[in-house]
């Protein structure tokens, strides 16, 4: 798909009216992508936009969004198509005979499929890190042809390549080939006052003030050392879990009251109550 909204700036512009924040380097590589027709390729802790980032594109672009999520022992059939099998017995059942079983009647469009007859489109293959080798490699084929041949129909080639934002939670390191078909970004925490502008953006309910302990809070808790690093995802929660609650800034009892929206590991619990202390001067 063409990026046809100008350039870094215009399209940052378009996302923000979404509702998704984009620093320069990301909405750059974002508009490269899409004007170089590649994959953006989404690297980053849990809860850091990456996910929400093809939403926003989606809605930015006007186009509609396929999302395929990843997980451990996801192949072909289960991304690109499939045949309807129990039709496929009625058919035969009902007394027709075998030769239009392949038929695009039977046939089960998965999302890669999907994809490649839609446009424009754009296409969320989520949290690749999950998948196995052998669907990378797959994913790199599709990724590189944009085209895919179904045996028993024939070849199927994209009108126009989708937009493809690839995700990442880096549980283990993707495969060179296929990064190296993509647009490379890494998503790190955001500074603050951008942490800051997506709290209100997001939650615009809460208070000012208390948008800004919270935040700064979160990122001292991130300086902590922590098994999981709270994400804006936790920042947002956070915000909202003290408004819920009525509070217009943020105090000690409520904050650690509060905290399991934050901290989601036991060990990770002590830590952050001693950095909201440290925070909070108290
Ligand atoms: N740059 C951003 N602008 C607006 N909202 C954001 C941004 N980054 C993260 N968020 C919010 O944080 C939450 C988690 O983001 P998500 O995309 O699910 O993270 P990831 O996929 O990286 O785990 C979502 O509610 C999302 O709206
Ligand atoms: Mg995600």
């Amino acid at each position: 798909m063409t990026d046809t909204t100008g350039g870094p700036a215009q399209l940052r512009a378009r996302l923000a009216a979404t509702g998704y924040l984009a620093d320069d380097g990301l909405a750059t590589a974002c508009h490269l992508a899409l004007a170089l027709h590649r994959p953006i390729f989404c690297e980053g802790a849990p809860g850091a936009g990456k996910t929400s980032l093809a939403t926003a594109l989606a809605e930015a672009l006007d186009a509609p969004l396929i999302r395929l999520q990843c997980y451990e022992g996801i192949d072909a059939a289960q991304a690109l198509y499939d045949w309807d099998f129990p039709r496929q017995l009625l058919h035969l059942r009902a007394g027709h005979d075998d030769t239009d079983l392949y038929d695009e009647r039977f046939l089960v469009t998965r999302p890669l499929l999907r994809a490649l007859r839609t446009s424009p489109a754009v296409l969320l293959i989520d949290e690749i890190d999950r998948a196995d080798d052998e669907f990378e490699a797959f994913l790199l084929e599709l990724l590189s042809e944009y085209t895919v041949t179904i045996p028993e129909l024939g070849t199927v080639r994209a009108v126009a390549p989708p937009a493809v934002v690839l995700t990442s939670n880096r549980t283990r390191e993707v495969h060179d080939a296929l990064k190296r078909r993509c647009l490379y970004h890494w998503f790190d925490h955001p500074d603050f006052a951008r942490e800051l502008a997506i709290v209100r953006r997001r939650r615009p309910d809460v208070s000012e003030q208390l948008a800004r302990q919270v935040t700064a809070a979160v990122r001292r808790i991130r300086g902590a050392d922590l098994i999981k690093p709270p994400g804006v995802a936790e920042t947002i929660d956070w915000a909202e879990a003290l408004a819920v609650l009525g509070a217009e800034a943020l105090e000690t009892d409520s904050g650690v009251a509060t905290l399991g929206t934050v901290v989601k590991y036991h060990e990770d619990l002590e830590p952050a109550r001693a950095a909201l202390r440290e925070e909070l001067g108290a």
